[in-house]
């Protein structure tokens, strides 16, 4: 799962994805025609993750785009504004989607005067262009991460990450394991902690799978197990990635990084955000302002199809949580990584 991957391959009239629902026991593709199927996907976790949300919903307006065979501009544009639009009702919190959307959508506007054709042209373009900014914007964050954890003074470090924010994340390389990664290579890694990451066991299922590929040395955990090893010395530092940034620095992340932030801060371990600047919201100030997604229920009553609470239970299932800026030691970005004030600090980058 090195810088390319098979996270999702444009086929030229198609988007080809890793159905990330079955791994690691199947490797299986969904493969999408149009906006609609591309929605549908990213809805279904399909595809997942920010970055590669986002990715995949660039490829999702230039399908819109390409199923278009008439010559009416005007039926065109409405076409590709419907896609645009189905795709930003997916999933509400990674705010990676809606900065792709933007992206194309401002595409089509500054070039409304060409034909059809170029239109589609330029989509293709630009959405190929999100695909590789997005990987050597990764290989950045892993750098700069890098530099940021060498501080600690440690030769070898033990890391503990959540959920999954690897290449099957992103369009290559990850970005809180990008930041793993670049450690590994330089052999600064003692292992990883993956917490499992329920419901949807992104990390046991996705962050260990790539982790095994690479073979970086790594232990699974319960999500109720970070404590444990933190209070034993076991955890140097805690890097995750995000879903959104608020301009303040508070971050969305998968449901469970919260309490991961408070342990962290009580054992007084560093606490890093790894993320692009296509991560922050720079139209909200804190984090209270971040749409949650709630996510079907069965989700939380099942492990893998199998069924450990009965429906009649009443469940909840909050897909991501916010963590105080309060409680981050840094956001490592592809510019650098940022420190308190974030406020100022992350005016200056953006
Ligand atoms: O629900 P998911 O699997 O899309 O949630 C993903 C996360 O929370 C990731 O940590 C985040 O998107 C960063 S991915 C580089």
């Amino acid at each position: 799962m090195g810088a390319g991957n098979l996270t999702l391959i444009w086929k030229g009239d198609s988007l080809e994805m890793i159905d990330q629902r079955k791994l690691p026991f199947t490797q299986e593709y969904v493969i999408c025609k149009d906006a609609n199927s591309t929605a549908q996907a990213i809805q279904d976790m399909v595809i997942r993750g920010a970055p590669a949300i986002g990715v995949a919903a660039a490829y999702g307006v230039l399908l819109a785009a390409k199923r278009y065979e008439g010559d009416s501009k005007d039926e065109f544009l409405s076409l590709v504004r419907e896609g645009v639009y189905v795709l930003s009702k997916s999933r509400p919190t990674a705010v990676n989607l809606f900065w792709a959307l933007d992206r194309m959508e401002k595409l089509v506007d500054e070039n409304i005067a060409q034909s059809i054709d170029s239109i589609k042209q330029i989509l293709e373009k630009e959405a190929k262009k999100i695909e590789q900014e997005d990987i050597s914007i990764n290989k950045a964050i892993g750098q700069h991460g890098r530099e940021a954890l060498s501080k600690l003074g440690k030769p070898k470090l033990s890391i503990l990450t959540h959920c999954n924010a690897g290449a099957l994340a992103t369009a290559g390389y990850g970005t809180a394991l990008g930041v793993i990664r670049s450690l590994h290579e330089a052999d600064m890694i003692e292992k990883v902690l993956v917490d499992e990451t329920r419901p949807y066991l992104q990390g046991a299922r996705l962050t260990a799978w790539e982790l095994y590929q690479d073979g970086i040395p790594h232990w699974v955990i319960t999500d109720n197990m970070a404590a444990y090893f933190m209070s034993r010395g076991q955890v140097d530092a805690v890097v995750v990635g995000a879903d959104r940034v608020a301009k303040n620095g508070d971050s969305a992340n998968k449901i469970g990084t919260l309490g991961l932030s408070v342990l962290a801060h009580y054992y007084n371990l560093p606490f890093f955000i790894a993320a692009p600047l296509s991560t922050v919201d720079f139209s909200i100030e804190e984090g209270s302002q971040i749409p949650i997604e709630q996510r079907d229920e069965e989700e939380v009553r099942t492990v893998l199809g199998t069924r450990i609470i009965p429906g009649y239970i009443q469940v909840k299932n909050p897909s991501f949580d916010v963590t105080s800026h309060q409680n981050i030691t840094g956001i490592i970005t592809e510019k650098g990584t940022v420190y308190p004030p974030y406020e100022k600090n992350i005016a200056n980058l953006g």
